[in-house]
């Protein structure tokens, strides 16, 4: 039997986030609703301190929020168990995160290759599909060597392959061309919409104008707030 495909793979309903530490708190996020369809490639804009960074750790569910709820294929997120919530993390979704958060000792391929060894992959299948991943990024020739020799644009597709690698059904992306220019931004934003046409899909976070028309979806955050939705008819 297959798997019926929910029409949204993300929601969000009335969801706040409130950072507090001592007596001061930070309201990140006000009563944010949103979806984001299976399959599309959508676009949270917004200026640096809006909340981008974390309504993309809630969405994947890394972190809670203090009220609302958080559905992913229709199940709200906090009824999952903190295995399966793991799991999920490790099969079907793909980070890409503002910091990379690579391992810097290790070479390029050995950090594409680590998301595959936690989900057991052959030896085989890791060493095609981590060249083949950052083959996609355009680095296949900076495989072997460490990310500290890398540059900062370099790093950043080393982190966007390593969200490939176990051919995720959802990319969360934070900030995912900050480093690049504009040439290799765009040859990013290409293989997203490729991904998304062929079923994957994409949320991610950015403040870059250049990116917004390869969107299907475009949200706007403001402040903690969502203050414009966007469809884009191509
Ligand atoms: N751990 C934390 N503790 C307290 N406040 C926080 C924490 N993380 C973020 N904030 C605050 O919450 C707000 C939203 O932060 P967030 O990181 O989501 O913004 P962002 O839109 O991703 O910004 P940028 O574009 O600079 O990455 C900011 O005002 C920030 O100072
Ligand atoms: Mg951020």
């Amino acid at each position: 039997m297959t798997e019926r495909i929910p029409e949204y793979l993300i929601q969000l309903k009335d969801v706040s986030r409130i950072y507090r530490s001592g007596s001061r708190s930070v309201e990140a996020l006000k009563d944010i609703n949103l979806k984001i369809p299976s399959g599309k490639l959508v676009i949270i804009k917004g200026p640096s301190g809006s909340g981008k960074t974390t309504i993309l750790n809630i969405m994947g569910g890394l972190d809670q929020p203090s009220s609302g709820k958080v559905y992913f294929q229709e199940k709200e997120l906090g009824q999952y168990p903190e295995s399966e919530l793991t799991r999920i993390r490790r099969k079907k979704i793909g980070f890409i995160f503002q910091t990379y958060g690579l391992i810097q000792s290790f070479t390029a391929f050995e950090n594409v290759e680590l998301p595959m060894r936690i989900n057991h992959f052959s030896r085989k299948e890791r060493r095609e599909r981590a060249y083949e991943c950052l083959k996609m990024v355009g680095l296949e020739k900076r495989a072997d060597h460490r990310i500290f020799e890398l540059s900062g644009g370099e790093q950043q597709r080393v982190g966007i392959a390593r969200a490939l690698a176990n051919k995720p059904d959802l990319i969360l992306a934070d900030e995912p061309t900050g480093e690049l220019d504009h040439n290799t931004s765009m040859k990013v934003m290409k293989l997203f919409k490729n991904l998304s046409q062929g079923g994957v899909t994409i949320c991610m976070v950015t403040h870059d104008p250049a990116v917004m028309e390869y969107g299907d979806l475009i949200y706007e955050i403001m402040d903690g707030r969502i203050i414009n939705e966007e469809v884009v008819v191509s």
